[in-house]
């Protein structure tokens, strides 16, 4: 699976060539300068939650692209009613298949209010399985005992998860999250965007290699295959 590092939570992963976009948030992040948010190609748009730093570019490049966006019934119907039609709604605990996979909602533990104040739903967690590989974002989430159910539906091959602390698990809560989710390669997302999320990367690759995982700090508009 070819990945592609947009900074903060934005990546997109490509799973039988459809490119699968993620929270993205390009135009008001200082750090994704280099990236051209009018640029970004998808096919899908998922949604973790309503927050802006996962939804600010969400309607200009579903509206550009086509692109269906996948997220909570409620954030489903603010699209909506911004002109964004090709959505579809899930909430935690439903799975659906798509043309690339199965993807499964599961538990995040955050909140989800969208910019404008609308209720945006629950916030939720994604597992990916597919004929390509298996993977798991969590969004913004603390570490939380529903993780270890993951890996009772799937293997899985590499999972995102948030390391910058103070509004998400820090990179010691990353650690455990790995071990309840049974997951060797996670790539650390939501860190240094902001002055309250700024982090030690070799202190938090450290925390992860003394546990025998892999900690993986993309810089964005960066790539690996995984
Ligand atoms: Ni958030
Ligand atoms: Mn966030």
């Amino acid at each position: 699976m070819h990945f592609t590092s947009y900074g903060h939570s934005c990546f997109s992963v490509i799973i039988k060539h459809k490119k699968i976009l993620f929270d993205p948030f390009i135009t008001y992040n200082e750090l994704a300068k280099g990236i051209d948010a009018a640029s970004v190609e998808a096919d899908y748009i998922f949604l973790s939650h309503g927050h802006e730093d996962h939804i600010a570019d969400c309607v200009a490049i579903a509206t550009r692209t086509g692109a269906k966006v996948v997220c909570s019934f409620e954030i489903h119907m603010w699209l909506n009613r911004q002109g964004v039609t090709n959505t579809h709604p899930m909430n935690t605990g439903g799975k659906w298949s798509f043309d690339f996979g199965v993807v499964k909602c599961v538990t995040a533990h955050h909140s989800s209010g969208l910019p404008d104040g609308t209720y945006g739903g629950n916030p939720m967690g994604f597992v990916f399985t597919s004929e390509e590989g298996n993977f798991y974002y969590s969004g913004d989430t603390a570490l939380t005992l529903d993780m270890q159910l993951i890996p009772q539906y799937t293997a899985l091959n590499f999972s995102v998860l948030p390391i910058g602390d103070n509004f998400t698990m820090d990179a010691a809560d990353a650690v455990q999250a790995a071990k309840f989710i049974q997951c060797r390669k996670i790539i650390g997302v939501h860190y240094d965007t902001f002055g309250y999320i700024k982090i030690d990367h070799e202190a938090a690759k450290q925390l992860f290699a003394e546990q025998g995982l892999q900690l993986y700090l993309l810089s964005p508009g960066e790539s690996m295959e995984l």
